[in-house]
């Protein structure tokens, strides 16, 4: 198989481009759907921010935990870290805080049940601790968030707030961190193959996110 037309791939090294290809058309049709900022009233704005904070803020490091508990390879493990580490290190869960408050936008009951069932059911696929499709969902993350940031300074600026430090450090730290998480992606599914693991569907967690995702936009 040379092409991932299939979500059901036997592991390969070489599809590692493909993989890419497909995360970035996905974050291409995610940013593509996204209603635009100018027709947004303010609460449509501030709920937008408060649903991603209430995503990202208790979860990504919780997942990409889940990603480093999940890994086989050595290599994959020392990327993993050393993103968590960047995380715990700088307070990134901080980071957003803050910046939900300046935006006048900290998540409600009502935007945490806005995701609750998406967002459980990225929980659970994570709890299967799936070696593959685990840092693939990872990898994808990183580079959404990264891409994303664009959009969300500006749904900021529009809600009066100066805070930028979140959108700044995450527009330019995550393009390292996407490349180094498709490195580690290539390197379990090196060890996959080596150890003949049979496969699995590796676009699992990233169909999930997507969900997700399309939820924090439009509520
Ligand atoms: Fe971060």
């Amino acid at each position: 198989m040379s092409s991932v037309s299939s979500s059901v791939l036997t592991l390969n090294r070489s599809h590692i481009v493909p993989i890419q290809e497909r995360t970035d058309r996905t974050i291409d049709d995610l940013l593509a759907s996204l209603p635009s900022v100018e027709q947004l009233s303010t609460d449509e704005r501030r709920g937008i921010i408060a649903r991603y904070s209430a995503v990202l803020e208790g979860n990504f490091i919780y997942w990409m935990t889940g990603a480093y508990l999940s890994v086989g390879s050595e290599e994959a493990r020392s990327i993993i870290l050393d993103n968590l580490l960047e995380e715990v290190r700088d307070c990134h869960p901080g980071m957003l805080r803050r910046f939900a408050m300046a935006a006048d936008a900290i998540p409600t009951d009502s935007d945490a049940l806005a995701v609750y069932q998406e967002l459980s059911d990225v929980r659970l696929f994570i709890g299967q601790l799936p070696r593959v499709a685990v840092v693939v969902m990872m990898a994808f993350f990183e580079g959404f968030i990264q891409r994303f940031m664009p959009y969300l300074a500006e749904l900021a600026l529009r809600q009066d707030s100066a805070e930028k430090e979140y959108t700044d450090v995450h527009g330019v730290c995550d393009i390292v961190h996407t490349q180094e998480l498709f490195r580690a992606v290539e390197a379990e599914i090196a060890l996959a193959q080596d150890s003949c693991e049979p496969p699995e569907n590796i676009f699992e967690g990233v169909d999930l996110l997507r969900m997700l995702i399309q939820k924090i936009a439009v509520g």
